[in-house]
C-alpha cells in the first residue's frame, strides 16, 4: 500500500497560537480515513493544514512523494488534492451544473469527461442541474460541494464533516457516496461529528483533542477501545 498523504508531526496555528501541536496523521492511496474528537480539537485546523492554509511552524506534509508543507492552496490544487469546507462551501446563487463549472475553474481543455464522472456518482444532481444550489436540501448541498471539488479529479479528497445536520438517511448516502468515490481511485480525509458511524465506516481514524493525536487505529480497533468509547462516543 503507498502512502498518499503524511503529516509528520505537525506543529502551528493561526496567530501566535499554536493550534495544532505535533500532530501526525496518514492516508494510503485509496483509503479511507476519519478525523473524530471533541470540538475545539483541531480538526478542521488540521485539515487546513493539509490544504495551505496554516501556518506550519514545525514538521512536514508529504504529499504522493511531494513536500507540499508551505505551498499555497492553489498549487496544492493542482497537484491534487480539493477541499470542502465545513461551512460556506456551495454558491448558493448559481445551479448546481455552474457549482461544478466553479470546480473546475483550474481545468483547461473539455471538462464533459469531469461533468460525466461527477453526474454519475450524483445521479440526483444531473437531474436537478439547472436548479439554484441554494434551493437544494442540506444533503443535496453536500452532494454538491462534494461534486464540485470532484471535478478537478483529485487524489485525495478533504471533507470536514460532510454529514453536519444531515437525517441518518442522509448520512448513510454521504458515506456510500464516500465509498463509491474511492472505488473510483480518490482516497479520502475527513472530519466527522457522528464518531459512531463513521469509525464504522472508514478504514481507519484518528481521534484528536487539545490538537494532539490521541488514538488511531481501524475503526473497529477504535470502536473497542475501552478509552475511545468512554471518552469520546459517548459510553
Ligand atoms: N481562524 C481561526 N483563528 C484563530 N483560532 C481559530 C481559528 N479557527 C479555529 N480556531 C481555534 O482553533 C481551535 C481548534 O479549532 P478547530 O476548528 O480546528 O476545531 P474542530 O475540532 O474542527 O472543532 P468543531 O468540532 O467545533 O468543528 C479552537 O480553539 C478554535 O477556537
Ligand atoms: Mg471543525
Amino acid at each position: 500500500m503507498k502512502i498518499l498523504l503524511s503529516m509528520n508531526g505537525v506543529t502551528g496555528g493561526y496567530g501566535d497560537a499554536d493550534i495544532l501541536q505535533d500532530v501526525s496523521i496518514q492516508v494510503d492511496d485509496k483509503e479511507i480515513v476519519v478525523i473524530v474528537g471533541p470540538n475545539g480539537a483541531g480538526k478542521s485546523t488540521a485539515m487546513k493544514a493539509v490544504f495551505g492554509l496554516l501556518k506550519i511552524r514545525g514538521g512536514s506534509i508529504i504529499f504522493d512523494d511531494d513536500r507540499i508543507t508551505g505551498w499555497a492552496p492553489n498549487r496544492i490544487v493542482q497537484r491534487g488534492i480539493c477541499y470542502v469546507p465545513q461551512v460556506d462551501n456551495i454558491f448558493r446563487e448559481m445551479s448546481i451544473h455552474e457549482n461544478l463549472e466553479m470546480g473546475a475553474f483550474l481545468k483547461k481543455g473539455d471538462l464533459s469527461a469531469a461533468y460525466d464522472r461527477v453526474y454519475e456518482l450524483f445521479p440526483d444532481l444531473k437531474e436537478r442541474r439547472k436548479t439554484l444550489a441554494g434551493a437544494l436540501s442540506g444533503g443535496q448541498r453536500q452532494m454538491v460541494a462534494m461534486g464540485r471539488a470532484l471535478m478537478l479529479d483529485p487524489k485525495l479528497l478533504l471533507l470536514d464533516e460532510p454529514t453536519a445536520g444531515l437525517s441518518p438517511r442522509y448520512m448513510e448516502q454521504i458515506f456510500q457516496i464516500c465509498r463509491d468515490v474511492r472505488d473510483t481511485g480518490v482516497a479520502i480525509l475527513l472530519v466527522e461529528q457522528h464518531a459512531k458511524q463513521a469509525l464504522a465506516f472508514a478504514d481507519r481514524g484518528y481521534v484528536l483533542a487539545a490538537g494532539q493525536n490521541r488514538h488511531e487505529g481501524t475503526g473497529a480497533h477504535l470502536l473497542a477501545d475501552r478509552e475511545v468509547a468512554e471518552m469520546f462516543l459517548g459510553g
